[in-house]
């Protein structure tokens, strides 16, 4: 059988909600992901950034098959999502999120909570279910003499070493990260950072990597997608996308981060006061409300993907460089990271 070159394949992904806004209110229709489509490599690490709001944790939830899409395909190892049963995904495909703590059961023991995934799947002997934990424990750095203790009693650094190692100990090939270090303190977040990447190096794993922080995400993925309303607005390697950026939304994301003196208060980068609302999309090119270049045609005409040469690709009608509006590249093709 030939072995697949994607460990995650998405195809005009949609995700829509309703929700009541007050308790007699109307409700209010959210499209949180909007015609989303993307391949990340098996080995590579696929950034996802954007401000908050703009569908990255939907984006997550639905590729973990927690959330099912309003349309569109999400396929794992060429397998559609859908019909993988809940023990074969698990196996797959695994969340590491932002909150420890919440997503550690308080009233387990660490040993317990990392073993659960084991235990789920029904099949593994009990000696081998405390040797493999063991082994992950160590392998996140933590000592298995604190195996008996519950989340309370470690710090959030040390939390989310067992949220990894509960992640991993099925030994799944894709990881998805939900800005995992977003919640510790600046010191730490470096730490839990180097430990995810070199647990990649050493296991062979696929990240999905998601963040609000350039920087991070800039550290540690090989391709950056910028998510903005739903919709994927720019992709490409890091390096290029960080050297040159093409969209507006992510120059002015990239200013926001280059401002030299943070006691000069909240940057000027051209975004405005307007915050985007996945309830009241733009017409046109969403972005155009806070776009600094926008002409007249950007506020009726949807700009469509277009791809460049290097396997990036951006949503600009004014996107500087040489494009074409066929897909050769990133969004429904192969990337190399
Ligand atoms: N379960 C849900 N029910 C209703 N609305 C939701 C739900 N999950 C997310 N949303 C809405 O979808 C939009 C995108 O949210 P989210 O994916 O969490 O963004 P991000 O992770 O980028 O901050 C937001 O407007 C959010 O309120
Ligand atoms: S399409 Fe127009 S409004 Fe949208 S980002 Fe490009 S220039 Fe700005
Ligand atoms: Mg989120």
């Amino acid at each position: 059988m030939k072995a697949s070159v994607n460990a995650i394949t998405i195809r005009d992904l949609r995700r829509e909600f309703d929700v009541k806004s007050s308790l007699f209110g109307k409700s209010k229709h959210i499209t949180a992901v909007d015609g989303v489509s993307l391949s990340v490599p098996f080995g590579s690490v696929f950034g996802i950034v954007g401000g908050s709001g703009c569908g990255k944790s939907t984006l997550a939830r639905v590729i973990l098959g927690l959330l099912r899409p309003t349309s569109g395909e999400v396929l794992i190892d060429d397998m559609q999502l859908s019909d993988l049963d809940r023990r074969a995904r698990a196996s797959l495909i695994q969340p590491v999120f932002q909150d420890p703590y919440s997503s550690l059961n308080p009233r387990q023991s660490i040993r317990n909570i990392v073993a659960l995934p084991l235990t789920s799947q029904g099949n593994v002997a009990a000696s081998d279910i405390i040797r493999r934990v063991d082994e992950m424990l160590e392998r996140v750095g933590i000592a298995v003499s604190m195996a008996h203790r519950r989340p309370a009693e470690l710090s959030g650094g040390q939390r989310q070493r067992v949220a990894i190692a509960r992640a991993l100990v099925l030994r799944p090939r894709i990881v998805v990260c939900d800005e995992p270090t977003s919640a510790l303190d600046v010191s730490v977040q470096a730490q839990i950072l180097n430990l995810l990447a070199e647990l990649r190096r050493e296991l062979g794993l696929t990240y999905v990597f998601i963040s609000h922080n350039l920087a991070v995400v800039q550290h540690i993925a090989d391709c950056v997608a910028v998510m903005y309303l739903g919709r994927l607005v720019e992709a490409g390697e890091t390096e290029q996308l960080f050297a040159e950026p093409r969209h507006p939304y992510t120059q002015a994301l990239l200013a926001s981060v280059l401002t030299p003196e943070p006691g000069l208060g909240v940057p000027d980068v051209g975004l405005g006061n307007t915050s985007a609302d996945p309830s009241n999309i733009p017409a046109g090119c969403r972005f155009h409300p806070r776009c600094r270049i926008a002409e007249s045609r950007c506020r009726v005409e949807q700009p469509q993907p277009r791809f460049g040469a290097n396997g990036g690709t951006v949503e600009c009608h004014l996107a500087s460089g040489t494009w074409s509006e066929s897909s050769n590249a990133m969004i429904g093709g192969k990337l190399v990271c």
